[in-house]
């Protein structure tokens, strides 16, 4: 019998994909996936440290893999990802039922991992990241991501990726072509592109043009991208939005706070004017988008009058949905080490705040689609009910249909019909 390998993913969309590279790789060498680590001859964690408690989830769940590495000790144990990366050795003094640390720049040493040379320790830079081509095992035949840049160059004073996943490096526009070319090819219909600042890729061409040639290239019905950053949202990203048929009218800007002194001592080099200056343009250009954005709670120094500001701009830009944390202190940044931290307790109440008053826009946003027509791309049957089927919108909400009426990968009219908090249901129009 072949072998098998267990995956447990943290974290965000980034760290999904990789574990489908991961995948891609351990299939080659004869690994099949299994969804229990209780019959995984390897076990992969591939990790998340953007905010602690992601951290202690998978210090917990490597905690429990003790016990099951002494009744199967040809087991083996590999920590990828951010916490790898971030650790490197100090992980295998923590938990020494640990074999295998993998850096996120170095997922190809997996070819390895059966041979006896394979490195304990792989958390060294890959300057040739953006052009290793590696395998890839994709969870899903209709919807695709895809990796167009690595790292960022940011440094949010708040943020831990700049050091877990390094410089930025992007993609060569000729290979991210390829990749689509073929997932066309395959009956693909969506994909998202995928780097922590997407605006500010670089190859032969800059974002929107990068944009343009994969609507010109033909063969996917819808492009996505995240995630955006407001300071490097042009006017020409705009105008692509609005001209190009194939890109989707969503966009996830994360704004972090209302206050522009704040995202100031967050170093996210614009004002919250600058910002709604973005957002204005944007509706006015770009019919029916949808904007999402994440906000961070409590960040060091933040006063009441400055949650205020996060409050009224949450009122008045009206997100359609919203990532809302509290803030986090990371090892090596900047706010770690800033003055005025401000106390649990108060980070959860205004936590709360924030996302009561968002829950009420996002009912209200979701109540305003009611009676108008959306075309839906169906990506399967849904979660929660066997008799129903689930699709986007290409402004991003979630519309369940009943099964009867259509299949996984069409693309449909549907009349909404009714809006719950965070979907809507839908019945098919005859066109
Ligand atoms: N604490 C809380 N939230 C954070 N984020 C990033 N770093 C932290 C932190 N230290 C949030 C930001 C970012 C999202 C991916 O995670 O809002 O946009
Ligand atoms: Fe982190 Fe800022 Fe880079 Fe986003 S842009 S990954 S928040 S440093």
């Amino acid at each position: 019998m072949g072998k098998s390998a267990y995956i447990h993913t943290f974290g965000c969309q980034m760290n999904v994909h990789d574990s489908e590279i991961m995948t891609g790789i351990l299939e080659e060498q004869g690994y099949s996936r299994t969804d229990s680590p209780s019959n995984a001859d390897l076990v992969i964690f591939n990790t998340c440290s953007i905010r602690q408690k992601a951290e202690q989830k998978f210090y917990s769940e490597l905690g429990r893999m003790k016990s099951l590495k002494k009744i199967r000790p040809w087991m083996k144990i590999a920590v990828a990802g951010c916490i790898a990366q971030q650790e490197g050795k100090n992980i295998l003094k923590r938990a020494p039922h640990v074999d295998f640390i993998v850096g996120t720049q170095n997922i190809h040493t997996l070819k390895n991992i059966s041979s006896a040379t394979f490195e304990r320790v792989a958390v060294h830079g890959n300057p040739d990241i953006a052009t290793t081509e590696l395998p890839i095992k994709r969870n899903d035949g209709i919807r695709a991501w895809i990796t167009i840049m690595y790292g960022c160059d940011n440094f949010c004073s708040y943020c831990v990726v700049p050091y877990t996943r390094g410089r930025e490096q992007s993609r060569p526009s000729e290979n991210i072509y390829s990749e689509v070319s073929e997932l066309a090819g395959k009956g693909f219909k969506e994909i998202t592109l995928l780097g922590q600042n997407v605006n500010s890729y670089l190859s032969d061409t800059d974002f929107p043009g990068l944009l343009r040639k994969l609507d010109r290239l033909g063969g996917m019905a819808r492009i996505r991208f995240v995630t955006s950053h407001p300071k490097d949202l042009s006017d020409d990203l705009i105008r692509a939005m609005s001209e190009l048929p194939t890109v989707c009218n969503h966009i996830h800007l994360p704004l972090q706070s209302g206050s522009s002194t704040v995202l100031k001592r967050m170093n996210r080099g614009y004002s919250f004017s600058d910002y709604m200056k973005k957002i204005t343009c944007m509706r006015k250009e770009i019919p029916g988008i949808a904007i999402t954005t994440d906000i961070i709670a409590g960040f060091p120094g933040e006063t009441d009058e400055d949650h205020q500001l996060t409050v009224s701009a949450l009122k008045q830009i009206e997100f359609d949905g919203i990532f809302a944390f509290k803030y986090s202190p990371r090892p090596f940044t900047q706010a770690a080490e800033m003055d005025g931290h401000v106390q649990d307790s108060l980070k959860s109440d205004r936590l709360n705040e924030i996302l009561t008053l968002q829950d009420g826009i996002t009912f209200q946003k979701n109540k305003s689609l009611v009676g108008t027509v959306q075309e839906i791309l169906i990506e399967g049957e849904s979660e929660t009910n066997s008799e129903k089927l689930t699709g986007r919108t290409r402004s991003n909400k979630i519309v369940t249909i009943p099964k009867a009426c259509s299949r996984k990968g069409a693309i449909i009219d549907v009349e909404i019909t009714k809006s719950r908090r965070h979907s809507l249901e839908g019945t098919p129009v005859n066109s």
